[in-house]
């Protein structure tokens, strides 16, 4: 019989990466540049091969999708991974990142696992029944005005090349809103909305592996989670975001598609 994965696994797998990346944490780090400001260390591959190494181990037919190694997408039995979220933070010694995990079932994804480890946080998501921050429940905030709210947003790293690149959006919103946070980590953005500690967040362009797990754990928690067309497929390039509860979602999107922001009919 196929054995399907349950959310304990995606759990045990968050948590042994997290000691990775735990253990690793302001050590001397082997850097090496993907791009201009792209960097991964040392650490990102140990976390990556531990976490591939796993999923093949326990599920040898599913398909893994994982940021530094690549892999494939689209498989029926679909894992997207990102061994460490938040690589700039963790190079300079800033305490957030995470490891993000998620499990897709034919395009959807079902189990969600995102752990800090410095503050030993584990936020997990199972489709259709909830999402936790260490075994309590989560519920997004109900600040439902721009100007009560507080926001979280990101940057690619095509930031210095790309027009679109945020800074229009970014500028508009941060005087709309009570105050705007960038963590560096989109799946602890998504979390700490989940955790009703932000209230809305936006980006542009991310990767199937930073947002799959985050995503999950945001709309379990009572979010309204689209791409910046409204669409509630998220898995489709350039994997934009927008997530807050409804009412604030609506305000959210209303002013990215104002004339000159990102979501503007063109
Ligand atoms: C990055 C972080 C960041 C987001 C970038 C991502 P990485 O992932 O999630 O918050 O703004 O777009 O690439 O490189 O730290 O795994
Ligand atoms: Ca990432
Ligand atoms: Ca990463």
């Amino acid at each position: 019989m196929e054995k399907i994965p349950v959310l304990a696994d995606v759990e045990a797998m968050a948590r042994q990466a997290g000691t990775i990346l735990a253990a690793g944490y302001e050590q001397q780090h082997q850097i090496d540049f993907k791009g201009e400001i792209d960097l991964v260390t040392e650490i990102d591959r140990r976390s990556e091969e531990f976490l591939v190494a796993e999923v093949f181990r326990l599920f040898p037919d599913h398909q893994v999708l994982a940021e530094e190694g690549g892999g494939s997408d689209g498989g029926a039995r679909q894992w997207y991974i990102d061994p460490l979220d938040g690589t700039v933070n963790y190079a300079h010694g800033v305490p957030l990142f995470c490891v993000s995990i998620a499990y897709a079932s034919h395009g959807v994804v079902q189990l969600a696992a995102v752990y800090e480890p410095l503050r030993d946080e584990m936020f997990l998501a199972e489709r259709g029944c909830g999402s936790w921050l260490n075994g309590r429940r989560l519920a997004v905030a109900t600040a439902s005005e721009l100007r009560n709210a507080l926001l979280v947003t990101g940057f690619s790293y095509d930031i210095r090349s790309n027009r679109r690149n945020n800074l229009a959006e970014f500028a508009a919103l941060a005087t709309s809103c009570r105050g705007m946070r960038r963590l560096g980590s989109a799946a602890l953005d998504l979390c700490y909305l989940a955790a009703g500690r932000l209230d809305g967040y936006w980006e542009l362009s991310l990767k199937p592996w930073d947002l799959a797990a985050g995503a999950l754990i945001a709309l379990e928690a009572g979010a309204r989670v689209t791409t910046l067309n409204g669409s509630d497929s998220l898995l489709v390039e350039p994997y934009s975001i927008v997530a807050a509860n409804p009412a604030l979602h609506r305000q959210l999107l209303a002013a990215l598609s104002r004339p000159g922001m990102a979501a503007a009919p063109e």
